[in-house]
């Protein structure tokens, strides 16, 4: 014989099936966000797979220091190299122009680190052994703090790097070391 129930089935069922729709409604809505974000905003997951020896970066190859900074492509393009490491991002001033196609390029000699502008589709974990890529394009001037958002040890709070969108014109006139980094101006 069947133990009564405390709670009638068909109430048992009801529930569950509020809940089950419930539920659905809440992973369509994110789907949506998922979707919207992504191709309205071009807030994409970090997918660049590409791969650099952590323990060479400062020798060879495209993040030695003198690279570093903002250069500019021959299509007019900006190209950002920048290494976080403990606790620095270098260069850890750059400028970059306004309305430019703007490719930031980080890699990590050390542990993980993370890189986000605010209020921009920018943010990505900067893990050693990879390049991490970020395509972006600035609509205003002005001046983000870049701060590292990855735990990366004692110094971490202090890991923080600023950018600086500056008119293209500006930009343009400034030689190759002023655009390196605006530490000094
Ligand atoms: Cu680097 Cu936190």
């Amino acid at each position: 014989m069947a133990e009564p129930s405390l709670v009638p089935e068909s109430v048992v069922l009801r529930t569950e099936r509020r809940w089950l729709f419930a539920m659905l409604a809440m992973l369509a809505a994110m789907t949506l966000v998922i979707v919207v974000t992504g191709v309205a905003g071009a807030l994409h997951p970090s997918s660049n797979v590409e791969t650099i020896d952590s323990q060479t970066l400062h020798l060879q190859g495209e993040f030695v220091e003198s690279n570093l900074g903002t250069a500019v492509e021959p299509d007019g393009s900006a190209t950002v190299r920048i290494v976080a490491m403990q606790y620095d991002f270098l260069p850890n001033c750059v400028e970059v122009p306004v309305n430019t196609p703007v490719r930031f390029r980080l890699t990590s000699p050390d542990v993980v680190h993370g890189f986000l502008l605010p209020d921009t589709n920018v943010n990505t974990m900067v893990v050693p052994g990879f390049v991490s890529e970020v395509n972006t394009k600035f609509a205003r001037t002005g001046e983000y703090l870049m701060p590292c958002h990855e735990f990366c040890g004692l110094g971490h709070h202090g890991m923080v790097t600023r950018l600086r969108v500056v008119p293209a014109e500006r930009f343009a006139n400034k030689t190759s070391l002023e655009r390196t980094s605006c530490v000094q101006q």
